[in-house]
């Protein structure tokens, strides 16, 4: 029981990665409050948190908006009365070639993936300063680290994420709240299970450990940052990616 007594938001928590993280969470003795868009998804997830023994909470929220994430804040201090970890994890996708990408795409990408990380680190920040201590997982991707044609939107949201991470790791380490990111490599969720094969080859090629990764092996590094045993570690970027970026 690694996280005994301690409560955790995650946000996008009710599918994928971010549901692996809840789960894993959950089954060291975290309640978890899910913060995702789709809160039937959500709820579903936190009835299946419960079943483990924790207390757990969804709350619809869209990450990209102040007012969501203060109330996603507010919620999971109100029912359980503080905040130890906040992951980041709500993000999309919106690839295209940069002629054919739209001002559209780019704004709403930088909303959720970089502006979402943003809010919710903000919303939390009060708590956790004046709790003296607090972890802060990013979920950045190997793409804000070395670029990937077709998501120069998606790339540059993650590499704002991980200058978001070392900003934070700096201001916020003399309260004993640490902040690392996670930067997945290829992993089979629901944002992968659409792309071409041709592209999801052309992945595989690039990975020394020969297969994707899957949801839980992002959730064992994440255990690890929110865990005691992270406790001298901070503005750090762990690559989940069977070796892909080295
Ligand atoms: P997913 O698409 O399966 O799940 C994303 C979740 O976030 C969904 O539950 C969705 O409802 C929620 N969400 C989307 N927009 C939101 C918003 N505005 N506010 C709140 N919730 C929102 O995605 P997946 O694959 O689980 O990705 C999770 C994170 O991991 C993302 O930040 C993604 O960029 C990152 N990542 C994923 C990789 C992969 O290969 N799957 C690789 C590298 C990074």
């Amino acid at each position: 029981m690694r996280l005994a007594n301690k409560v955790a938001i995650v946000t996008g928590g009710s599918r994928g990665i971010g549901l692996a993280i809840a789960r894993r969470f959950a089954s060291e003795g975290a309640a978890v409050v899910v913060g995702d868009l789709d809160l039937e998804a959500a709820r579903l997830a936190a009835a299946e948190l419960e079943k483990l023994g924790v207390g757990a909470e969804a709350v619809k929220c869209d990450v990209a908006q102040t007012e969501d994430a203060e109330l996603l804040a507010s919620h999971a201090l109100n029912r359980f009365g503080r905040i130890d970890i906040l992951v980041n994890n709500a993000g999309i996708t919106r690839d295209r070639l940069l002629l054919r990408m739209s001002e559209s795409d780019w704004d709403v990408v930088i909303a959720v993936n970089l502006k979402g990380a943003f809010n919710c680190t903000k919303a939390v920040a009060k708590t956790m300063l004046r709790q003296r201590s607090g972890r802060i997982i990013n979920i950045a991707s190997v793409v804000g680290l070395i670029g990937n044609a077709g998501q120069a939107n998606y790339a540059a949201s993650k590499a704002g994420v991980i200058g978001l991470t070392k900003s934070l790791a700096r201001e916020m380490a003399g309260r004993n709240i640490t902040v690392n990111a996670i930067a997945p490599g290829f992993i089979e969720t629901k944002m992968t299970e659409d792309l071409p094969e041709s592209v999801r080859q052309a992945f595989m090629s690039r990975i020394p450990l020969g297969r994707a990764g899957t949801p839980e092996d992002v959730a064992n590094a994440a255990l690890f940052l929110a865990s005691d045993e992270s406790s001298y570690i901070t503005g750090q970027v762990i690559c989940v990616d069977g070796g892909m970026v080295m």
